[in-house]
């Protein structure tokens, strides 16, 4: 075994280290490293991942305490150093929300989304609009200067203080950022970025992998918030190792219906915030706009109430939202009727369908059933059970329910309601939107009734249906 400081042999040296090229087999779904090939990764147990590429060793700092790490001498300083944690806000609160609160200084944030979604348009209006006291710095490795200048002026933007940058050398970006100081830097994306220390090609593991830890020893250090854009895969998921969600503070997701012009910006993971924080947004000719009352997008707007549509409050997002859940029966022409189930899961249906059969007499065995959420938005939560069993009915009988109650309420195997977590909550939301008449769990009503809202407390399905039922 060779010792490990062989570069100094001679006295009087200063220790340099030498780097040494090597084959390295990095995994592609975990960044986790293999000295040589093998069909499955050691590390993430994933066939077939593996990657080789040359990697520069010997020149990666050894662990321990670097100069720029400080440590504080108790827990009691660290959390007064925490109380003056400083957040930038976007002056958009639905930014600010999906970023549990605004932009914490120093942290890296990963967005992800589809190409087109408008990740490049959200974050140069961001940039733009912070500009105007602070200096931001916008690196892109996809567009150029006067591309991204002509998307600045068509969007009506103006920041005093906005650096463009046009590279994919994150040497070059680093050394521009630690010149000009800025609070934020944007990198638009983390895959066109290369590090010269790291020999693969970019958009490769190792490539990633460096360039993000480059990228958070930067934010660490400096105290400047850095956002970086990350493809995704077919899949949905961020493009490259895992390892990358793993670096960063925060990773948020841009999401959108096909075809829809609004946008939700959702946090996975927050070490600064609550997840699963919602923002909406709509895209339009002069770029993002904040939807304040989101709960208007999930809510297709008839005259008159119709059969087959129920209005629900889910809980998404940790905030309530007004959705139209729809349901078509139709008689099946096939052996095996059809289930299809958009935005719920389809298990839970064929479970509502079995309760339904056995429990209220509406035998759907010889249908086709569709049920749908307005607005192309997924809801995981079980207060869609009673809603949708009740708009199931409607269409089954071919009447709308009486005085457009809104509803919601889990559905158990014996037939009863259950309640539902934030039960107050929902119901503000309906006042709030305008709503006088609710079906809800009787374990759901508050101790004193709002005011203006006609409650129906049910215990089974059998009294949800008699009241959604009710001659009017
Ligand atoms: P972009 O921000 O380039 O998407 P990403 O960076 O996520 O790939 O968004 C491009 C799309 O947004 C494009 O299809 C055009 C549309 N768009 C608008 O509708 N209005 C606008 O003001 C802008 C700038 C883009
Ligand atoms: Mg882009």
């Amino acid at each position: 075994m060779r010792g490990p400081d062989h570069s100094c042999r001679r006295s009087g040296v200063a220790f340099t280290p030498v780097a040494r090229t090597q084959t390295l087999y990095v995994c592609r779904a975990c960044g986790g490293e293999a000295l040589k090939w093998q069909g499955q990764c050691a590390h993430c147990r994933e066939w077939d991942s593996l990657e080789a590429v040359t990697a520069v060793r010997g020149t990666r700092e050894r662990a321990g305490l670097s100069a720029a790490s400080s440590a504080s001498s108790g827990l009691a300083e660290g959390a007064a150093d925490a109380g003056a944690q400083t957040r930038l806000t976007f002056g958009m609160a639905e930014l600010d929300r999906a970023f549990g609160g605004g932009l914490v200084a120093g942290s890296v944030t990963l967005l992800g989304g589809e190409p087109g979604i408008g990740k490049s348009t959200l974050l140069l209006q961001v940039a733009a609009a912070l500009a105007a006291e602070q200096v931001i710095v916008y690196a892109s490795g996809e567009e150029s200067v006067p591309q991204i200048g002509l998307r600045a002026r068509r969007l009506g933007l103006a920041g005093a203080q906005l650096l463009l940058v046009s590279d994919g050398s994150l040497d070059a970006i680093l050394a521009l950022a630690a010149e000009r100081e800025p609070a934020l830097l944007v990198i638009d994306s983390i895959q066109t970025m290369r590090l010269a220390a790291s020999e693969s090609s970019p958009g490769s593991p190792l490539q990633l992998r460096d360039c993000t830890a480059a990228l958070v020893r930067y934010a660490k250090g400096s105290g400047c918030a850095v956002i970086l854009v990350g493809h995704v895969t077919k899949d949905g998921s961020i493009a490259g190792p895992k390892l990358l969600e793993h670096l960063v503070d925060t990773v948020l997701y841009f999401e959108s219906d096909a075809g829809s012009r609004y946008r939700m910006l959702r946090a996975t993971k927050n070490r600064f915030g609550p997840v699963n924080e919602l923002g909406f947004f709509a895209m339009s000719e002069t770029g993002l706009k904040e939807v304040r009352n989101p709960s208007a997008i999930f809510l297709s707007r008839h005259p008159q109430p119709v059969p087959g549509s129920v209005v629900m409050v889910a809980r998404d997002g940790g905030r309530p939202l007004l959705i139209e859940v729809q349901a078509l029966v139709d008689r099946s022409r096939f052996a095996a009727p059809r289930r299809v189930a958009q935005g719920v899961d389809a298990n839970r249906l064929s479970m509502l369908l079995a309760i339904m059969s056995r429990h209220a007499e509406l035998p759907l065995a010889d249908y086709d059933v569709f049920v749908n959420l307005v607005g192309g938005i997924e809801i995981s939560e079980t207060s869609t059970d009673l809603p949708l069993a009740l708009a199931l009915a409607s269409s089954l009988r071919g009447r709308a329910l009486s005085d457009a109650p809104v509803v919601f309420g889990e559905l158990g195997l014996t037939g009863e309601v259950r309640p539902v977590a934030h039960g107050e909550e929902r119901l503000r939301e309906l006042i709030k939107l305008g709503y006088k008449r609710a079906i809800v769990p009787r374990d759901n009503l508050p101790r004193s009734p709002p005011a203006g809202l006609a409650l129906h407390p049910v215990a089974s399905l059998g009294e949800a249906l008699a009241a959604a039922f009710a001659a009017s």
